[in-house]
């Protein structure tokens, strides 16, 4: 089992596939021109199957997929199949550009949930966001893939001064559709441009909904990273990740593997390990696992403590969110 100083025990690995991505949501990428990884750097087909693997052997059963965006991969669809084939449930993180393409495939590895990114329900401020055109074609293949009866989950980053004041429309979506939309707080990266005062916190998020609705909190468990809402006669239920106001590391389980095959034990962590040359070059990947899983730090990688509003994002070190994974 993979268990750090703290007792966690970790079961649950995201596996970036990718950095590329067909859209450039500017709190993703860094504005200044990004070099993405050359191919002949990221996991192939078969080293992924391996080195998942080897964490299914030391006790993961939970995957996420993610990206950049998973499926500008041209082999996303054989990854897919291969990795169905584990012990474990298989889940996906898409911006639903390409979801159409790939439903079949996605019932075919008995996908659990898609987690689509999806930032406003406005196509100019889809347009302003992504620097791309994409808002009707996005949620096209949202609508597609809840009339297909995927269970879907939209990750909404809240952004003050840009797309806070959609949250109540984003909750009046829940009425009709049995989506959970979660409100994720704008988290700092590098290159991001991120300061404090754009984060639109739990507690701000939560008394908005409570201004237009009665809400009711449903209980959650020790590794959700979300607290749940639910208001009466909605179908659907939204909930809040906090990472910035109310972190929530005391029941992380969650591992990451970016897609040039580096392990990495928190969103934020400076350290990694280089899983893909180790077994370029032959050598045993689980004492790299275990060494690593050693210096998790209690919380947020160590970088930063419970306060955020003091925070300067230049003063973390780290990836930027693409080249790392959602
Ligand atoms: N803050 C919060 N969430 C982010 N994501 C990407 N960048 C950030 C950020 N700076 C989320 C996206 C997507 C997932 C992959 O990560 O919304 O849903
Ligand atoms: Fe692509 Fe998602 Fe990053 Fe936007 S947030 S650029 S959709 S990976």
């Amino acid at each position: 089992m993979i268990v750090d100083r703290y007792n966690r025990v970790h079961d649950y690995l995201r596996i970036s596939l990718t950095d590329r991505c067909n859209l450039r949501c500017f709190y993703c990428m860094p504005e200044e021109s990004y070099d993405f990884t050359p191919m002949k750097h990221l996991m192939s087909a078969t080293e992924l199957e391996i080195i998942a693997g080897h964490f299914v052997r030391l006790g993961v059963n939970k995957i996420r997929l993610t990206g950049g965006e998973p499926m500008v991969r041209s082999d996303f669809g054989d990854i897919i199949l291969r990795l169905a084939k584990l012990p474990v449930s298989l889940h996906i993180t898409t911006n639903a550009i390409l979801l159409d393409r790939y439903f079949d495939v996605l019932r075919k590895a008995r996908i659990g949930t898609l987690n689509i990114s999806l930032d406003t329900l406005s196509a100019e401020k889809f347009k302003r966001l992504t620097r791309r055109d994409k808002f009707d074609l996005t949620m096209r293949n949202i609508h597609m893939a809840l009339q297909q009866g995927f269970q879907v989950k939209i990750n909404m980053v809240v952004m003050r001064d840009f797309n806070e004041d959609e949250i109540l429309d984003f909750v009046a979506w829940t009425k009709e559709e049995s989506l959970d939309v979660r409100f994720i707080e704008f988290m700092p990266f590098e290159g991001n441009k991120w300061t404090s005062n754009q984060v639109f916190s739990l507690k701000e998020i939560v008394s908005l909904v409570e201004s237009k609705h009665k809400i009711q909190v449903i209980e959650g468990s020790l590794h959700d990273t979300a607290k749940h809402y639910k208001i009466s006669g909605h179908k659907g239920r939204f909930s809040v990740i906090s990472t910035m106001s109310a972190p929530f590391c005391e029941g992380c389980n969650r591992l990451r593997l970016t897609a040039d095959g580096k392990m990495k034990n928190c969103l934020f962590s400076k350290n990694e390990s280089d899983l893909l040359s180790a077994l370029r070059d032959g050598l045993p990947l689980e004492p790299l696992i275990l060494q690593n899983i050693s210096t998790k730090a209690e919380k947020l990688g160590g970088q930063f403590s419970v306060d955020f509003s003091k925070l300067k994002q230049e003063s973390l070190k780290n990836r930027s969110m693409i080249s790392i994974g959602g």
